[in-house]
């Protein structure tokens, strides 16, 4: 499958997912197998152009991650533009824009989902980035507004239209958020109206129903969630399409996943999200990097334990570790020996 001149190695995607897909994970990720494309985390337009450090940190990938797809949203041509092309000086394969986002605070911006609302605006911005930049440009929406206004088929026509190089469709609409169920007839309905690859998104929690996606007529799943709790089920579709066995994951695999994804945040820089002094309650933590880390394990860990035997009891473990040594303890004591988490004198 390809992207413009982008060539992917599989049609299996990271969907962007804020506070989440760092290039820690998404290296993690990628290495497992079947992973055809990584998309960022969301990043904010106008933190680019004014050069904001805390922002260009959400746009950091490796070599290894490639193709890379960097996000961004904003609701000002003039600054989409120019943030595209901050985007392709740092390398980046593919600048992606969020038409899909229903945060209130970035949709009051003019910016992520709302710009849905305002197709001819939304056509000026795409518009304006593809004659700024030589990279694809590619545009990931949701449904539409409400169930009133679903808009993505004329949407992703037009954006077509203004040079847009490939679209996503996460099949639910703003006003839905993450209940009910992604709309996937809808999907595969604007793959077959436009020229340039659809991507879908949505509920893909099995490699299986990745697989079933493609085969109903999309040529690309973003999957999110489904990452989330299993890194895995990328190489696992992956294995399906080839006629294989989904390859199955041992417990211990599981654990080095999350011992790996801390030691690799380690080796990163410090980053500080505004507020998350406050996150992790005891003062033992050794650093503030080591409160970083253990705020994004406690992110991961939400969705990582979903499905678990007793995973609740790794969740609260994680929730409640205040040092590194202890997270590691909690993961390598559930992973490796299966310690029981209701053995309350284990946490003390
Ligand atoms: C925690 C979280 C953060 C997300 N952040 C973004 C984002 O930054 N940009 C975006 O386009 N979509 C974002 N999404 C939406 C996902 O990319 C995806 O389209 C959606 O979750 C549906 O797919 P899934 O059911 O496989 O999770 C986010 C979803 C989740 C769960």
């Amino acid at each position: 499958m390809k992207i413009s001149d982008i060539e992917l190695p599989s049609p299996y995607a990271i969907a962007p997912m804020a506070g989440m897909t760092d290039t820690a994970f998404r290296r993690l990720v990628k290495r497992q197998g079947g992973c055809g494309l990584v998309v960022s985390e969301m990043v904010s337009s106008e933190g680019l152009v004014r050069g904001i450090d805390r922002t260009l940190e959400y746009t950091e990938y490796t070599e290894e991650e490639r193709p890379v797809s960097i996000q961004i949203f904003g609701g000002d041509p003039e600054k989409m533009a120019e943030a595209a092309q901050i985007v392709q000086g740092l390398g980046a394969d593919i600048v992606d824009v969020n038409m899909g986002c229903p945060v209130p605070k970035i949709a009051k911006h003019n910016a992520g989902c709302s710009l849905m609302r305002e197709p001819e605006h939304a056509a000026g911005i795409i518009g304006a980035m593809v004659k700024a930049v030589n990279i694809p440009v590619t545009v990931k929406m949701r449904a539409g507004w409400n169930e009133h206004e679903i808009n993505a088929p004329e949407l992703a026509k037009r954006m077509e239209g203004v040079g847009a190089a490939a679209v996503a469709v996460h099949g639910r609409t703003a006003a839905q958020s993450y209940t009910g169920l992604a709309d996937w007839d809808l999907v595969t309905r604007i793959a077959d109206a436009v020229d340039i690859p659809v991507f879908g998104s949505g509920d893909c929690l099995e490699p299986e129903q990745v697989i079933d996606r493609l085969r109903a007529g999309v040529e690309g799943v973003l999957v999110g969630r489904g990452v989330l709790r299993n890194p895995w089920i990328l190489a696992q579709a992956a294995d399906i399409a080839a006629g294989r066995a989904p390859r199955e994951v041992t417990m211990a695999e599981r654990g080095q996943f999350l011992l790996d994804y801390i030691d690799l945040l380690l080796s990163e820089r410090v980053h500080e999200p505004q507020g998350f002094r406050h996150s992790v309650g005891a003062s033992d933590a050794s650093s503030r990097h080591d409160r970083w880390v253990i705020n994004k394990l406690r992110a991961l860990g939400s969705w990582y334990t979903k499905g678990l035997d007793n995973g609740s009891h790794l969740r609260t473990a994680i929730n409640s570790a205040e040092s590194l040594g202890q997270l590691r303890a909690f993961i390598e004591g559930f992973f490796f020996e299966s310690v029981s988490f209701s053995t309350q004198p284990y946490f003390s």
